[in-house]
């Protein structure tokens, strides 16, 4: 089977890293990939809004099976248009992305099938969302409708920092037209969880629980990035308590699209918050995390490839699951600056003195330049993921090997899955 991954992050090596292991698949394409991808994969160079191209590709090299990483392709629909040449593709069509590709259409869908969701408002009218802020109590989250590179979720502490943001969003179109339409919405606080499953629009596979951190810096300071780190997986999550999640908060939007005729088939990603009245949904993501894929995909047994082949065709027949028990951390070396700007092009050293086989450092944004030197081209550069019998090993796997790794204005946060070691005293 020849297989073509789109994108270039740490999410996309950690699929190709996993797909390389199947017996099933004889060669592997990625497109535009990154320096890590390179070991495993033939990198292409399109980009991952260049559907057009993307799918002459597959045609012209009689692709079996595409996979997309990244929402801004499935949103834009490249589902729809490899299906319609006759290509199979992996991830939801055009339709069934607006889970991720609008936070209104999402939180409808939510409200009206009752899943659990912070009670919220949409907006197209500024003066409205104004009104509707000066009558109510601060903390708000303010959301933009549309993608907006994971930087479109803003929290205004008081009501003047409100109105600033919704000027921003809807006047001054801070996020261009993603902003027209903002939601805003009731304010939690609590752990947050990710949970992935795999679906071809009726049968759903959970895959492990995993946790994220979002904000920049240690003690969940700082802005909100894409994720700094990952663990998987969460140990104050029972195996029972995911069922029960999945069908509290991921089975009704999977029926109810199905009734619809917009069958979800792909991978969806139900961002939570574990909150005192439960579990409520942040959002829907229409694709793998990052970086949970790479806290989770280390841990899978199972080959993935009749998982993605299947789910391509229409029918998910693969029952379970198998899982290395121990648990997996990653942490992301990011370039100093991220997530606002950042210099890039400097060289990372250390990549080739990593022995250990319980680790595998997947690059996130790095470049091979023609001197053969990998150099740093991204705001997240490296996600290093590391297992061990013990959260606490898997922790000092992690950071020894992050602290091998060495590059210009390198950063990286040093606390992630210390929760866990904190709160439940697991090792
Ligand atoms: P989203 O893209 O909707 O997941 O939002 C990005 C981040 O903003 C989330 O991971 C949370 O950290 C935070 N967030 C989103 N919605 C809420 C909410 N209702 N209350 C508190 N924090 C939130
Ligand atoms: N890690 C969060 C995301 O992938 O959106």
């Amino acid at each position: 089977m020849k297989v073509l991954v789109v994108g270039a992050g740490g999410r996309e090596h950690a699929l190709v890293w996993k797909i390389a292991q199947s017996p099933l698949v004889k060669a592997i394409y990625a497109a535009p990939g990154n320096a890590g991808i390179e070991e495993f994969a033939e990198c292409v160079n399109i980009s991952v809004d260049q559907i057009e191209e993307l799918r002459q590709f597959a045609l012209d090299q009689k692709i079996d099976l595409t996979v997309v990483g990244p929402e801004l392709p499935l949103v834009r629909g490249i589902v729809d248009q490899f299906e319609a040449a006759g290509l199979k593709i992996f991830g939801p069509s055009r339709g069934a992305a607006k889970l991720e590709g609008s936070k209104a259409f999402a939180k409808q869908l939510m409200s009206e099938v009752g899943v659990p969701t912070a009670a919220f408002q949409i907006f197209d009218n500024v003066n409205e969302a104004k009104r509707f802020i000066i009558d109510r109590e601060p903390p708000f989250v303010i959301k933009a409708d549309g993608l907006a590179g994971g930087k479109g979720v803003l929290i205004a502490r008081s009501c003047e920092e409100g109105v600033q943001v919704v000027n921003q969003m809807i006047q001054n179109r801070l996020f261009g037209d993603s902003g027209k339409l903002v939601v805003i919405e009731e304010h939690f606080t609590g752990d947050e969880l990710s949970i992935l499953l795999f679906t071809d629009g009726e049968h759903i596979l959970p895959l492990a629980s995993s946790q994220d951190h979002k904000r920049a810096f240690d003690d969940d300071q700082g802005p909100n990035t894409g994720g700094m780190g990952a663990y998987s997986p969460c140990p104050f999550i029972s195996e029972r308590e995911l069922d029960d999640i999945v069908d509290r908060t991921a089975r009704p939007v999977v029926q109810e699209l199905k009734r619809r005729d917009i069958p979800y088939r792909g991978l969806l990603y139900v961002g939570l918050m574990m909150t005192r009245s439960g579990p409520q949904v942040l959002e829907y993501n229409v694709r793998f995390g990052d970086p949970e894929a790479e806290a989770i995909l280390p841990r899978l047994k199972t080959d993935i490839v009749p998982i993605l082949f299947e789910i391509a065709g229409g029918k998910l027949k693969t029952l379970a699951l198998e899982w290395d028990p121990r648990p997996c951390i990653s942490v992301v070396m990011a370039s100093r600056g991220y997530p606002g700007t950042y210099q890039s092009g400097y060289e990372i050293r250390g990549l080739d003195q990593i022995k250990s086989r319980d680790v595998v450092v997947f690059h996130a944004g790095t470049t091979r330049e023609p001197s053969k030197m990998v150099t740093t081209s991204g705001g997240r550069v490296l996600a290093v993921s590391a297992l061990g019998d013990s959260f606490q090993k898997a922790r000092d796997l992690a950071y020894r090997t992050v602290e091998s790794i060495s590059f210009e204005g390198a950063f990286y946060r040093r606390d992630i899955a210390r929760r866990v070691l904190e709160k439940t005293g697991v090792r």
